[in-house]
């Protein structure tokens, strides 16, 4: 009666599975090897939970009839996508197959990240882009733009709602990079990943720059100089571990709580070293990882952005087995100043906790903002307001730690109590005060040392009378601007209670469509 028999039917789906499977063919599998890069499904399946990847859509073709694009009609269409789980919990993923066609994104390419895209933000889980493309697929023309459009449209309004990693595992080119520039975190592994607007020869061309592929945006420009990207690996394996260990500080989406990590590590261990670790001289310097260590569950800190702007430490770690998003001023580099990048970095880091539930610690040892002609003239003004804009419209339990300097609109911008910290904390040798004691003594008294018959003896003076009177946790406490002044060793302990406290910490805001964060 013509109809097939079940057993050709099934050889069928086979055969068809088998040509997706194959991607672009064993040549162009060969090549992608040769450059250290595994293929799109190998990436999954090191990314994910073994044997938990669903692939959806892997017989759409596009529909292209443009410059002889119609011969060549991969399955997939140079992107793999679905669903799968790590250490247990939902995500979604698209993998972008360079084997095929580049990678290059068309219109139905763009089309079935979008559908991934929609179906995370019903499912509420994390999407995870692998990026591996020569960009638009020039053959489709306005199709291909039109798609990345949409893509920007849907990291946009998925932002805050549920964590979106990109990770740069190949070329990102041209408005490709806008993408993963929306996305919470951007990965990169080293020498093969790259991320540009214009290449080389395009630069080459417009300024007379001599640069290469990877000097312009290879992973340690980004993650060291241009601040683009925050996580870099050395090859795809180590990448992959790094995400997953991101995930497992963050909720599946923004109504979630973040999920606990049970620890031995008791919340009232008392480490008296940290006595040591912050030298009472505030002139003197030292490295705020070792403080982190010293509370922290077990030690463990991870660092977001660990080589940009590194006046500055994010990142995340537990507390009592509670996950929690962590700054902290870096006294060993430029003295812990603030300045533009520490400013762009805080503030976005404390929107991404704040947006995820993440209750914010904030360790202060701020000398200020970075005085300069280059700083003021490249907006120190509107950069470093972005940080007293995120501090102020986060309402997340924010918890405090002064331990040593704090001064002038430096320690109004890390989370002091007036623009909404909960809980200040501060150790004995914090100096919370408009400036430092010298800087102080020489203007308040400046005509006596000028007019003295010892000015050096009497600016000494001056400067440990200033020191005495204001150089302490003290006038704050007495002003309630600090809630309590803490031994060292007991910084674990009270953060863990201020945490408890703070667990049903409700606020709310004025209704409005959203505010303008100074940019
Ligand atoms: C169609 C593409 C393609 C593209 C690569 N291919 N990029 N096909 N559109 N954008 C194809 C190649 O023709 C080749 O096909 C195969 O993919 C592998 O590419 P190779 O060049 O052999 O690989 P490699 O030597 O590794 O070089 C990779 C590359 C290079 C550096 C990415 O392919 C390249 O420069 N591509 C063009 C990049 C580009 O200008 N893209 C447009 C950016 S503008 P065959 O059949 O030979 O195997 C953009 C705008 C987005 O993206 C705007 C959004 C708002």
């Amino acid at each position: 009666m013509g109809f097939r028999s079940m057993e050709e039917l099934c050889e069928e789906l086979r055969e068809k599975r088998a040509a997706a499977f194959n991607g672009g063919g064993e040549k162009a599998i060969a090549k992608q090897k040769e450059k250290g890069k595994g293929t799109a499904r190998e990436r999954i399946d090191q990314l994910l939970d073994p044997g938990s990847f669903v692939e959806i859509d892997e017989f759409v073709t596009h529909r292209c009839t443009n410059f002889g694009l119609e011969k060549t009609r991969p399955l997939g269409d140079g992107v793999v996508t679905g669903w799968g789980t790590i250490d247990g919990r939902k995500v979604v993923v698209f993998s972008q197959d360079f084997t095929v066609l580049g990678g290059s994104l068309g219109e139905m390419h763009a089309d079935k990240i979008c559908k991934v895209m929609d179906l995370a933000m019903e499912m509420g889980c994390p999407v995870i882009g692998l990026n591996d493309s020569g960009g638009a697929r020039i053959q489709e023309a306005i199709d291909a733009l039109n798609g990345y459009g949409k893509i920007f449209f849907r990291n946009t309004h998925a932002s805050g709602v549920i964590p979106q990693f990109s990770v740069i595992m190949g070329p990102t080119a041209g408005g490709a990079v806008y993408s993963p520039a929306l996305t919470d975190f951007i990965f990169m592994v080293n020498k093969t990943g790259v991320m540009h607007i214009t290449g080389p020869a395009v630069i080459k061309a417009v300024t007379g720059e001599e640069v290469t592929s990877e000097a312009l945006g290879g992973a340690a420009t980004h993650n060291n100089i241009s601040g683009n990207a925050h996580f870099m690996a050395a090859d795809e394996r180590e990448c992959f571990a790094q995400i997953r260990k991101v995930l497992s500080y963050l909720p599946l989406n923004n109504l979630d709580d973040a999920p606990d990590k049970p620890t031995n590590d008791a919340v009232d261990r008392a480490d008296p070293s940290l006595r040591e670790t912050v030298p009472t001289n505030p002139n003197v310097g030292y490295d705020v990882h070792e403080v982190l260590r010293k509370v922290l569950d077990d030690g463990e800190f991870t660092e977001v952005q660990a080589g940009w702007a590194q006046n500055i430490l994010t990142g995340y770690g537990h507390i009592g087995g509670r996950s929690v998003g962590i700054i902290a001023n870096q006294a060993r580099v430029m003295a812990g100043c603030l300045d533009i990048n520490a400013s762009d970095k805080a503030s976005r880091f404390i929107r991404h906790c704040d947006a995820f539930n993440l209750p914010i610690l904030t360790f202060v040892d701020v000398p200020g903002y970075l005085p300069g002609v280059t700083q003021e003239h490249n907006g120190i003004i509107r950069h470093g307001a972005k940080l007293l804009y995120a501090y102020s419209e986060a309402t997340v339990p924010l918890i405090t730690v002064i331990l040593r300097k704090a001064y002038g609109g430096a320690y109004l911008a890390m989370a002091s109590k007036s623009l909404g910290a909960d809980v200040v904390l501060a150790w004995p040798q914090a100096e919370i005060a408009v400036m430092g004691a010298e800087g102080a003594a020489n203007i308040v008294f400046r005509k006596e040392i000028a007019e003295a018959g010892n000015p050096e003896e009497t600016r000494a003076e001056k400067i440990d009378e200033y020191r005495k009177a204001f150089a302490n946790p003290y006038v704050a406490a007495e002003r309630g601007l600090v809630d309590r002044v803490i031994l060292p060793e007991e910084t674990r302990l009270s953060i863990w209670q201020a945490l408890n406290a703070l667990e049903s910490k409700r606020v709310s805001r004025p209704d409005k469509k959203h505010g303008v964060i100074p940019h």
